[in-house]
């Protein structure tokens, strides 16, 4: 008897694959190429860093605010990757005697994803070299990782699905059209950005075979999953944004007043909330996707349990 090679539902992965091999990047002869981050640049923009958004700092000022935030930016898909990662290879055993096209995309959807781990840690030490001592990126990749696995499948593959989009609309809509940003920090972005086109196409069609082994009571349960795994993450931003809002005032050259000082906390954690879930549901096709996945009463359930954080 044959083994299924390739099935009708091969093609979107074999796109994948073939998309995936020209996008193919090394991290120092494509992306670092020798160079340092420059400390002349803003490493992430207005729209995501809302720096712009207060007005009692100086350029200076808002350029070293949209640096921290940047390389936070760094170390939080350095950390998601490792969980993101763990799922693939475990998705990929579905696939181990199945379609081989299918294996293929996700075997390189998980060597991509432990490359991108290597080059954010790469971006970390770059970062700490032209930055003042002090700065400290606090969740653990693998603690975060456990937290997540614990939870349904379908409830980890939404999670990724909208990771992976968001990150498509950070880069086109306000990284790339940016020409005031760190070349080196953005070229990282860019390549990073081609390699994930892929992986976006991947998470939706693993979301939606899972889903369709689920019954209506499992999915009910997986959405529950989901608001517990959207509410990790905001603990998360919470803890890493009163951190970084901390750095940054520590080391101004001039004290910040108490309302700055209190402006600035809330800045950061609003601009977290926006890079890592507002922007997501506001900028892609996450919610429609989602949405049309769960039903009415359930997509009330999530709108509702989202409100406090968009
Ligand atoms: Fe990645
Ligand atoms: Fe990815």
């Amino acid at each position: 008897m044959n083994a299924v090679i390739e099935s009708q539902t091969s093609a979107p992965y074999r796109r994948a694959v073939v998309a995936s091999k020209r996008a193919r990047w090394e991290i120092e002869t494509d992306v670092l190429r020798g160079r340092s981050l420059e400390q002349e640049h803003k490493y992430l923009p207005d729209g995501l860093s809302l720096a712009h958004t207060l007005d009692f700092l100086s350029e200076r000022e808002r350029r070293f605010m949209s640096q921290v935030q940047g390389r936070s930016y760094a170390n939080i898909f350095g950390l998601v990757e490792r969980f993101i990662n763990a799922k693939v290879l475990e998705l990929s055993r579905h696939h181990l005697f199945g379609d081989q096209v299918a294996l293929e995309a996700l075997v390189r959807f998980s060597d991509e994803e432990l490359k991108h781990q290597e080059l954010f840690r790469r971006i970390e030490q770059l970062a700490a070299r032209g930055m003042p001592e002090g700065y400290r990126f606090l969740p653990d990749p693998n603690d975060v990782a456990h937290v997540v696995l614990e939870r349904s499948t379908w409830s980890v593959l939404a999670l990724t699905c909208h990771i992976e989009l968001f990150t498509l609309a950070h880069y086109k809509r306000s990284i790339e059209p940016d020409a005031t940003l760190s070349p080196l920090f953005k070229d990282v972005l860019m390549f990073h950005w081609k390699e994930e086109s892929q992986h976006a196409v991947l998470d939706e069609l693993e979301w939606r075979r899972e889903d369709k082994t689920l019954s209506p009571a499992e999915r009910t349960q997986a959405v529950g999953d989901l608001l517990s795994l959207v509410s990790a993450v905001d603990g998360i931003l919470q803890l890493q944004a009163a951190a970084d809002a901390s750095y940054f005032a520590d080391n101004l050259e001039r004290r910040l007043s108490d309302a700055e000082s209190a402006s600035v906390k809330v800045t950061f954690l609003r601009a977290y909330r926006y890079q890592y879930i507002g922007s997501g549901i506001e900028q892609t096709r996450f919610p429609e996707i989602l949405f049309g996945l769960v039903g009415d009463v359930e997509s009330a359930r999530i709108q509702a349990a989202l409100e406090p954080l968009l």
